[in-house]
């Protein structure tokens, strides 16, 4: 396995790839790898001859008061599971290589940035997108993947892949979770025992909403409005949102319908949490 710092040496690599004919896929990181990121890396693995993976805490992507300096950067552990699962290359380069003095590009998809996440952080999508656009450049794959957990920032740089006909196939792989329900996510790492044991409620919230939509309760209000009930009751926890949305546009729906992605934010203790599922009919 290279790990590769430089954006030139890693554009050589990838060059010299696709020059061969080998099938490039990306799978794009912030570290503090967990079960969720192999599920991506090990897909990647199968499908392509060459598997790159990237490692960068990206700054233009946080807040002011959000929790870049914090962020989790176990290397040698990282380093060591991308070993394991075999990836060939990760790429892992500094701020100054990525944002360097003087950068003055960003890559904005407008609309379906405004509601859900990018309502309570503002400039994150911007963030997400610029540093993505940046790092296709620089990888040059075939095929990107992205998780489901982060369905907005899916929907988000999918848009921004047709925009720009950026020439990469996103694939989408479902999320990983515990075996009590909640998503993994570097960001789970902040809770103590008692918040874990509440941040249980976001997917059992979700899978409650699914069996009362399964019901016929088909009205937003009343889904979202059972969902908040059953999160008051059971947690500490600040909902941030809940919405009912078309899962490409991010515009809300008012009557849910299969396909409408259900999608929510809680903030428990210092973690703030998301999840989502698909109504399946
Ligand atoms: P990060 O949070 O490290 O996530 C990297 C990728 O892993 C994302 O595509 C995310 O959706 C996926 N992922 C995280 N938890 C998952 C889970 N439990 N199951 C399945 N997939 C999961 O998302 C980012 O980094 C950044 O925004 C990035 C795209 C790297 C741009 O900086």
């Amino acid at each position: 396995m290279k790990i590769v710092k430089t954006i030139s040496r890693m554009q050589s690599l990838s060059d010299e790839a696709r020059r061969q004919g080998r099938p490039i896929g990306f799978v794009p990181t912030m570290g503090a790898l967990h079960d969720g990121h192999r599920a991506l890396i090990r897909t990647c693995r199968r499908e392509n001859k060459l598997c790159v993976t990237s490692i960068f805490v990206n700054p233009l992507q946080f807040g002011p008061d959000e929790d870049f300096a914090r962020y989790p950067r176990p290397e040698k552990k990282d380093v060591l599971l991308a070993k394991k699962e075999k990836v060939d290359i990760i790429f892992y380069p500094s701020v100054k290589e990525m944002v360097p003095t003087g950068f003055l590009t960003t890559i904005d998809v407008t609309t379906i940035t405004a509601g859900l996440c990018g309502r309570f952080r503002p400039g994150h999508f911007r963030g997400v997108t610029t540093v993505v656009g940046k790092l296709l450049n620089i990888v040059q794959p075939h095929r990107l993947y992205l998780g489901q957990k982060d369905a907005q920032q899916c929907a988000v740089i999918r848009q921004m892949i047709r925009d720009m006909a950026f020439p990469v196939h996103v694939r989408i792989i479902p999320t990983v979770r515990e075996s009590d329900g909640l998503a993994l996510s570097s960001r789970n790492k902040y809770l103590s025992r008692e918040q874990r044991r509440e941040a249980v409620w976001l997917y059992r919230s979700l899978q409650a909403a699914r069996r009362y939509i399964g019901q016929g309760h088909r009205q937003s209000r009343e889904v979202k409005r059972f969902m908040r009930r059953l999160l008051r009751e059971n947690t500490k926890g600040r909902v941030e949102y809940i919405a009912c949305v078309d899962p490409k546009t991010m515009q809300a729906v008012t009557h849910i319908q299969k396909g409408t992605l259900i999608a929510m934010a809680v903030q428990i203790g210092p973690a703030r949490l998301i999840d989502n599922i698909i109504v399946r009919s």
